[in-house]
């Protein structure tokens, strides 16, 4: 079985009360959730393998380490994981980027896809699939499947705010999926959003309400 890792750096933690807070405007809102993406992939990248290699410096030869492992390929799910790419991209600028929309059906709160785009060898990268959101997890779950019905086999899943309820579907429907959170919030509402939490993610990032 996977873990579950919580990430309560202080950095991390301080940015992401900002994020709560309900006057928080849509620009800091976004500035945040790159900075905290990027606090965050620092973490997710803490077991990527390593590999000697030789390196002239202007004193002498040495032996030091370089990535060794797969090629990354972050997945942000559409639209709020969009908020996320970027600082991931900042400490992994060659990873490639795929992407998956779903939106969740407001009365039966179930993931409906409706776009998908992912780099040719997708099957060969360590990817890691974004979104600031694990609610119900039916969206996560999801795109995970999306992602193995095309042959994926290394992924990891990292969100802002996850509710017990979707971290429970997630590891339940992929139990090989490591996840990385900033909060285990307290429960889900009857709309299905996440107690305390932010709010709608994408409306907030995007200015839509
Ligand atoms: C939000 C969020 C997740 C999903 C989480 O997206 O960004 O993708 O809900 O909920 P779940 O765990 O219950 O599936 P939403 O469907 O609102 O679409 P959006 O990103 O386009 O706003
Ligand atoms: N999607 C959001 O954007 N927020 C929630 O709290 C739940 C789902």
């Amino acid at each position: 079985m996977a873990s579950l890792h919580v990430l309560e750096h202080p950095l991390i933690q301080h940015k992401l009360s900002l994020m709560r807070n309900k006057n928080t405007g849509s620009k800091e809102f976004r500035e945040l959730l790159e900075e905290i993406a990027m606090l965050m992939a620092y973490e997710v990248t803490r077991d990527f393998p390593l590999k000697e290699i030789e390196v002239e410096t202007p004193i002498c030869v040495m032996k030091t380490k370089v990535l060794a492992g797969r090629k990354v390929g972050v997945v942000p799910i559409l639209r709020a994981g969009l908020g996320m790419v970027d600082g991931i991209l900042n400490l992994i600028p060659a990873a490639r980027v795929g992407h998956v929309g779903l939106y969740r059906d407001p009365e039966t709160l179930e993931p409906v896809e409706y776009y998908c785009k992912l780099p040719n060898d997708v099957q060969e990268r360590e990817l890691i699939v974004i979104d600031p959101m694990l609610a119900t997890g039916g969206s996560a779950s999801a795109a995970i499947t999306f992602l193995k019905q095309r042959g994926c086999s290394h992924i990891k899943l990292v969100c802002l705010i996850a509710a017990p309820e979707g971290v429970a579907r997630v590891r339940k429907a992929h139990p090989d999926v490591d996840i990385f959170v900033a909060a285990m919030d307290e429960c889900l509402n009857d709309h299905g959003y996440i107690v305390p939490g932010l709010g709608d993610a994408g409306d907030r990032l995007f200015g839509t309400k």
